[in-house]
């Protein structure tokens, strides 16, 4: 039987008529006749097919459909995010109190344990995206939320991001004393793909960082890109927790249009100048919408109170 055509179309997993030609007379020519018949040798006859035989098979190997090459590993996105570590260096110059580099400070353990218990209550409601802000300026949301995202990152392989959305006054490249890279407005409007706003600051933390405050900060977070570039952000990435810093929940209605790409918000109130009735305000202002995950009492020690209670 004449199988010929069939291994040749098959063997180079392509439509077989790219690789097999008709002679004259509807034949068709094998590798070796073919090249013969190029180089002026179309004397030689092709071979006589046997009339009895089937008829010649034209067999296109379907393509296989898969996302990667075979041979490849799978691609991951996280790992293509380019690595800017911090430099410990720079930390200290940035003057921001960083737990990360006093292990042993109360406050490192007070975060270890925030981090714990956040954790317990992410996994136990299949949540993964936290909002952290304060009632006002300055209580510390920006510390909360850089020294909450190092604690989870010392976890080995997990992932962190940590996005700074206080397009009001944002500070998280300030703190961590690192160059902002990205555009966080242009990113969430879909304008920019995540790999050139994001960048990691280790192997299980990336960051988002915003460079300059923006006039029209209410309206990033209310443009319904938005919604869609975090989501595809999540899915891409598969972080086990991300951290989005807002700006002041009593002065800007930012947190409130960030609600429906959140799964709870984390208060942030300072011991030293927060009131009952301002974490009073925010929670009216969020009750019905999302879940108040806890509360934490920052500056506590000067204020006389219990350190950071959750
Ligand atoms: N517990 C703390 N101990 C020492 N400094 C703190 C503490 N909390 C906040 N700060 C400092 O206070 C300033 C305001 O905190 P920040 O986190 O920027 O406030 P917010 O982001 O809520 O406006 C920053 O310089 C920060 O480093
Ligand atoms: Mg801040």
């Amino acid at each position: 039987m004449n199988d010929q055509p069939f291994l040749h179309a098959f063997s180079n997993m392509s439509p077989a008529t790219s690789h097999s030609s008709r002679a004259e007379d509807g034949s068709v020519m094998s590798g070796q006749v073919r090249k013969r018949f190029r180089r002026g040798a179309a004397q030689i006859p092709a071979p006589v097919r046997d009339s009895t035989a089937p008829p010649v098979q034209t067999v296109v190997a379907s393509p296989v459909v898969t996302r990667y090459p075979a041979t490849s590993p799978i691609r991951d996105e996280w790992d293509e995010l380019r690595l800017v570590p911090m430099g410990v260096r720079r930390h200290f110059l940035s003057g921001a109190p960083l737990v990360n580099f006093f292990r042993r400070d109360p406050a490192a353990q007070a975060f270890d344990l925030l981090r714990t218990r956040l954790l317990q209550t992410l996994r136990a409601n299949g949540w993964s995206r936290i909002a952290i802000a304060a009632p006002t300026q300055g209580c510390g949301s920006t510390f909360t939320a850089v020294n909450l995202a190092q604690s989870l990152a010392r976890i080995p392989n997990s992932r962190t991001v940590l996005m700074d959305l206080n397009h009001r006054n944002p500070d998280i490249a300030l703190t961590l004393g690192l160059d902002c890279i990205g555009d966080t407005r242009r990113f969430l409007a879909g304008e920019i793909p995540l790999d050139r706003h994001l960048m990691r600051a280790s192997k299980t933390l990336a960051l988002g960082l915003t460079a300059d405050p923006d006039p029209d900060a209410a309206e990033i977070l209310h443009n319904t890109r938005c919604g869609e570039t975090l989501e595809r952000m999540t899915e891409v990435l598969h972080p086990d927790v991300v951290l989005y810093d807002l700006p002041p929940i009593l002065a800007y209605d930012d947190l409130v249009a960030f609600l429906p790409q959140v799964d709870g918000v984390l208060l942030v109130a300072d011991g030293t100048q927060t009131l009952a009735r301002h974490i009073a305000a925010c929670e009216q202002m969020l009750d019905g919408q999302t879940q108040v995950l806890g509360v934490i009492l920052n500056r506590a020690r000067r204020s006389g109170l219990k350190e950071y209670q959750l």
